[in-house]
């Protein structure tokens, strides 16, 4: 569907004045929503056509909005000159029956667009490192590349989801030292990844008192390399240990990579794209260690390799990115991550460039700000995290609790309370911009009157709630003339979806969509409070079940690319 920007656009555009002075992508820049609907929906500055028309602004926006007023009333119910401004008022017939019509063929796909089409995007997100536990730093990659994975399909972009799983390094020496000094089989089939954790920290201790475990590590580490069967062995099994902790997640969040190679997968591609950095004469040595050098571009110079001759972190995503591109042949490849990895990713995006390769910029880094909750910071080191399960688990908890104070004898509570407690801590994630940081303020975060996913999810339930009351009803509605102040606002809203998907789309944020999401639930309830859906005249009636429908696919459709399992009952 055409968003009513657009559907101004062209109409202007066939005036002989508007099309010799503008090109589509110039107007288009210059028409916007105004800031008071007081002024109209719709809104285009008409200085710049001074110079061609030889007259003053505002006597050209009076020409035209005479001129193209009078032709589109159908259109318009008014087009107003203020000032050099040309202000452009909907009709509400026009709202209510061309464009709510539109949304209703549309069904389940409205909102989609085809700016995709023929194109593929690859993205690595949540990518964690084995053997360390799911914590919520993880959250963001997860939260944001799903929700951009999905707003991409619904542009009609081929998606590869790829986990970059941090399965590789010398952590994995320590972590065998530990299992065979320290560690116990039972112990680690009984407690998965945090009895991991919990041995590997410990060897942080030991090797304190101790340094020769330094030097044990690095020779499993070593053996790993070669090949050993028992620690490449043990390896598979502390990676099987982590995966299917990590499917845990996966699956209660409903998200599937279409890859899980990890960085080891690259162990025999690096020593190629090392050889190719040396033949292309961009490798030097410093101080033993191989580098390429950034001076040029203001940024401190890419390791490569090590003095002792070990591949790095840049070494693995170089060769990565040039095997996924060999693969998928991608039109565009995202990395969502921290901001605290954001020169990591600008420093090996350059070297692709040196190394002659076209697709640097179709490379994307796309970074998120830090996670608290109640105010503490996420700790790393000390193994003091807070694990995205039990952040996941509490949500629900909460959410149990409300529901068995407010009803009791429901019989789908943990249903509910599931989707509810999952709803609210994504949501949560998502409603700032994603360089922001985020905070988890439990009070805040499951308010079902705030800006919150539990409201949105709620409003949701409402909606189909009204929907499946009225399936009795009349479903042919006449278009109205005279719309209520809530059903015009709802209308714009509604059709405002998307625009909102192409802005997402193009930003990289689905803070647009949540925003939407917060937009559309008060706009609704506002509207359901105001008018009655169901106790009016027949016409009113059959229209205001229309919009309820199209309010559904919009909200329903939004909470999907946000990635919240919506429920039709709270
Ligand atoms: N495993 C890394 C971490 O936990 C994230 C990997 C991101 N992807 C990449 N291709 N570098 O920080």
């Amino acid at each position: 569907m055409k968003s009513i920007k657009d559907i101004t656009l062209d109409i202007i555009l066939k005036d002989p004045d508007i099309s010799s002075a503008f090109t589509c992508e110039e107007a288009t820049k210059l028409i916007t929503t105004p800031p008071d609907p007081e002024l109209g929906d719709v809104t285009f500055p008409c200085f710049k056509l001074a110079k061609t028309m030889r007259k003053a602004p505002n006597m050209i926006a009076a020409e035209l909005a005479e001129r193209i007023g009078s032709a589109n009333s159908e259109t318009f119910s008014n087009v107003e000159a203020a000032g050099g401004y040309l202000n452009f008022f909907i009709s509400d017939k026009y709202l209510s029956g061309t464009l709510l019509s539109e949304i209703e063929a549309e069904g389940e796909s409205f909102g989609k667009n085809e700016i995709g089409k023929g194109k593929t995007m690859v993205i690595d997100y949540s990518s964690p490192n084995i053997a360390k536990p799911f914590h919520i730093g993880h959250l963001g990659t997860t939260a944001i590349g799903n929700s951009i994975k999905r707003i991409h399909e619904f542009s009609g972009y081929d998606c590869v989801g790829i986990n970059h799983l941090g399965d590789w390094g010398t952590q994995f020496g320590r972590l065998i030292v530990a299992y065979k000094n320290w560690g116990s089989k039972e112990a680690i089939e009984k407690g998965g990844v945090k009895e991991l954790a919990r041995i590997y920290a410990d060897f942080y201790v030991r090797a304190e008192e101790d340094p020769s475990l330094n030097d044990m590590a690095r020779d499993e580490f070593t053996k790993m390399e070669r090949g050993d069967e028992e620690a490449l062995a043990l390896w598979e099994w502390f990676k099987k240990i982590s995966l299917d902790e990590f499917m845990r997640m996966y699956d209660v969040l409903g998200i599937k990579f279409e890859s899980y190679s990890g960085e080891s997968f690259y162990n025999d591609k690096m020593d190629a794209v090392v050889k190719e950095l040396e033949d292309k004469g961009i490798l030097e040595d410093s101080e033993g260690a191989k580098i390429v050098r950034l001076d040029d571009y203001d940024m401190p110079p890419c390791l490569i390799l090590k003095k002792d001759g070990s591949t790095l972190y840049a070494t693995r995503d170089i060769t990565a990115a040039i095997y996924r591109n060999n693969t998928y042949k991608f039109d565009k490849c995202l990395y969502v991550t921290d901001a605290g990895q954001s020169l990591h990713f600008a420093q090996w995006f350059k070297v692709i460039g040196l190394m002659g390769y076209d697709f640097e910029d179709k490379l994307v880094h796309i970074p998120y700000g830090k996670i608290s909750v109640e105010g503490k910071k996420l700790a790393t080191r000390t193994g003091n995290v807070v694990l995205l399960e039990d952040l996941f688990s509490e949500a629900i908890e909460r959410v149990r609790a409300i529901i068995e104070e407010k009803n009791p004898d429901r019989e789908d509570k943990d249903e509910i309370a599931r989707k509810v407690g999952l709803g609210a801590v994504i949501f949560n994630q998502l409603s700032s911009g994603r360089i922001k940081n985020v905070n988890f303020v439990w009070d805040e975060v499951l308010n079902f009157d705030g800006s919150t996913g539990p409201y949105a999810m709620y409003t949701y339930a409402r909606c189909c709630s009204v929907l499946e009351k009225a399936s009795a009803e009349p479903v042919s509605a006449a278009p109205s003339t005279e719309l209520t102040k809530e059903e015009k606002e709802l209308l714009l809203t509604v059709t405002s979806f998307p625009e909102k998907v192409k802005k997402a789309l193009a930003e990289y944020e689905p803070c647009d969509i949540t925003r939407y999401v917060i937009d559309l639930s008060q706009s609704f309830n506002r509207f359901y409070h105001n008018c009655p859906i169901l106790k009016c005249e027949d016409d009113k009636k059959a229209l205001r079940i229309k919009l309820c429908r199209a309010v559904k696919a919009a909200l329903g459709n939004a909470l999907y690319l946000i990635g919240i399992e919506k429920t039709e009952k709270i």
